[in-house]
């Protein structure tokens, strides 16, 4: 999420921070901003909007100074707008900062804060880290010292650059959970979240490890623990990657970073947002209609594409750890269908990565003219979607930039299993099943990064199958959404026929185009229905089609009838689905690059649909 690039060193600052900024702009971002030191001011502007906007404005400004820090922001906290762009302020005009991540405590710091007579002007969390430091500066601390007293304050992930008037010659870098890098040029130093903002400059690299907090003075830089202190060796790296490769992290395309970086996804989207000890979410999006969220006796989820499938998962969650009825409709469809609902009793969850998908908003414009209770679930801050309905809980995914959804659906997917624990818990959830649910999504992120690791195994696979021209996808219960995903997956890439279905429709109807020529992926982790699903692939077999499994690791009985098997870890059946889709995506994702597609920006689809 976001970005941050700091200049210190011989030069002017403004350039290498703007040439920065728009390095950082492919990662998505809904502001943007500046702050240099120029002798005993610091001069800070900002604006809602692109890159350019901020030059516009600078064009007519004075922006000396060879110290300073810029950032882009993608909103998390505080919708996009000019006073929730960084870098924030202690409002006195000597300490700024820029911050990627999320402070999870930062609202009680806040008010602590406010107590003592700090006035804030953003609705960001990142502002409280400006007034922490300004107060243990005038404590008397040196700036190094407010910083690290600041961040022991805080709980959450960061990366971020602050800068202090009082203190002219020095900046401090500090990360814990979100990347940031120092470039170690000749005469200065540039410091980024992200390489491409460094490349330009030089390919000498320090990467900041987390807990650790780097003080840097002209040229010098010293990195610290944040809690032992002592000096830590930094290799330098060389990095050679070109500009394009830089954006995408080193992969080839962005479609693979995202699957790649799955395991922090989770980790973002569960931030903050589980009590372990009591078995419960902490939904902090939905507060304010939680009394309302007790009464609903019944939800329709309604959403799009890959969103969609996600919600078809969130049904069987709801309804079997909730005990909620609940009914998944498109979008397209439900907004044209005479939907019954019953405004005191029900409500209805949109699920939108973009949160301005034109049908799903249609939906909630209709169900509010009802009074109908609207929840969302939305990726992008300050969208469309987040706006119009009642209540909500963000993703935290990041911006995702292929047009396949990946990151953003494991994400729907782990924020509908806090919303079950949340509802459940409210309801007949047992603390026993609410610590059981907690402990196995916290799991979660380890149990992808083992899956990732058998990506060449995976590849091997795809080579294997890339010239059948047709697929199905066959799975059950919690997993038939998953063989949707995975043939949507494969046909928007790649462009080869695939049809997702569940296991048991197989003998009416599509078993009929069974043949040698057909492979069938089964989605079958050991839980409840897997002997079903074994007779089913025992059906297909029969027939000489080829099987490629999903199963959970250990189960050596499916590979006597599968042809080929993606394991998966053994995790609570409703979870199973967050894990089964990610050797899927990959699948998808190596037959699409063999096959010479643009995985990224597949032939006639768009990342988000504002039209009907
Ligand atoms: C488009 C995208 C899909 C996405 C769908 C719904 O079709 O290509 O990846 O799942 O829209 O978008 P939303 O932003 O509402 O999740």
């Amino acid at each position: 999420m976001c970005g941050i690039v700091g200049y210190i060193g011989k030069n002017q600052a403004r350039p290498i921070l703007l040439e920065g900024l728009r390095r950082l702009e492919y990662r998505g971002y809904d502001s943007a901003g500046v702050a240099v030191l120029d002798g005993d001011t610091i001069n800070n502007f900002k604006v809602k909007g692109r890159v350019a906007e901020l030059e516009k404005i600078l064009a007519n400004q004075d922006l000396e100074g060879s110290i300073g820090i810029a950032h882009t922001r993608w909103a998390t906290h505080g919708e996009p707008s000019q006073k929730n762009a960084h870098p924030h302020s202690d409002g006195e005009g000597n300490v700024f900062v820029v911050h990627n991540g999320i402070i999870e405590n930062y609202k009680t710091l806040k008010t602590n804060l406010e107590k003592e007579g700090h006035k804030f002007s953003s609705d960001t969390d990142t502002e409280v880290i400006a007034h922490l430091v300004s107060k243990f500066l005038k404590s008397g601390d040196d700036l190094e010292q407010a910083v690290r007293k600041s961040l022991r304050l805080i709980k959450g992930a960061y990366a971020l650059l602050v800068m202090a008037k009082s203190e002219p010659e020095t900046l401090i870098a500090a990360r814990f959970s979100s990347p940031l890098r120092i470039g170690v040029g000749a005469d200065q130093l540039i410091i980024a979240s992200d390489p491409s903002a460094i490349l330009n400059y030089t390919s000498q690299l320090v990467t900041l490890g987390d807990g650790e907090i780097a003080v840097i003075k002209g040229t010098d830089y010293a990195i610290s623990s944040l809690v032992g202190g002592g000096t830590i060796d930094k290799e330098i790296e060389e990095i050679e990657w070109d500009l394009t490769e830089a954006e995408k992290g080193g992969y080839d395309h962005f479609m693979l970073k995202e699957i790649m970086e799955q395991p922090e996804t989770v980790r973002n989207t569960l931030r903050g947002r589980l009590i372990s000890e009591e078995g419960k979410a902490v939904l902090g999006g939905l507060s304010r209609v939680e009394d309302k969220l007790r009464q609903i006796e019944r939800i329709t989820v309604v959403a799009c594409g890959t969103a969609s499938y996600a919600a078809l998962i969130g049904e069987y969650m709801l309804e079997e750890y909730a005990g909620i009825p609940t009914e998944v409709c498109v979008s397209s469809e439900f907004r044209y269908r005479k939907a019954v609902i019953d405004p005191k009793k029900e409500a209805v969850l949109v699920l939108s990565q973009s949160g301005e998908t034109a049908d799903t908003l249609a939906v909630i414009k209709e169900v509010k003219e009802k009074g109908v209770l609207t929840i969302g679930i939305a990726n992008v801050t300050g969208s469309s979607i987040a706006k119009e309905t009642d209540a909500g809980i963000y993703n935290h995914a990041g911006p995702e930039i292929g047009v396949a959804s990946t990151k953003v659906f494991v994400s729907q997917l782990t924020v509908l299993s806090l919303l079950t624990l949340f509802l459940g818990r409210q309801r007949q959830m047992s603390v026993t099943m609410g610590k059981r649910i907690t402990e196995e999504l916290l799991k979660i992120p380890e149990y992808i990064s083992t899956i990732l690791k058998t990506n060449q195994s995976i590849l091997e696979i795809a080579e294997k199958y890339k010239d059948y021209n047709d697929f199905f996808f066959l799975g059950r219960k919690y997993n038939f959404p998953i063989a949707l995903e995975g043939a949507l997956k494969l046909k928007e890439i790649s462009y080869i026929h695939a049809e997702g279905g569940s296991s048991g429709e197989l003998k009416h109807g599509p078993i009929a185009m069974i043949d040698e020529n057909f492979p069938t992926v089964f989605v079958c982790p050991k839980d409840s229905v897997y002997e079903k699903n074994i007779s089913n692939i025992e059906e297909v077999k029969a027939r000489k089609g080829k099987i490629i499994a999903v199963a959970t690791e250990g189960d050596e009985e499916i590979k006597k009838i599968a042809d080929e098997v993606f394991y998966i870890p053994k995790t609570l059946e409703m979870l199973t689905p967050i894990l089964a889709v990610v050797p899927l995506q990959l699948l998808a994702y190596h037959v699409a690059t063999l096959k010479d597609c643009d995985v990224d920006k597949p032939r006639n689809l768009a990342k988000s649909v504002t039209v009907e």
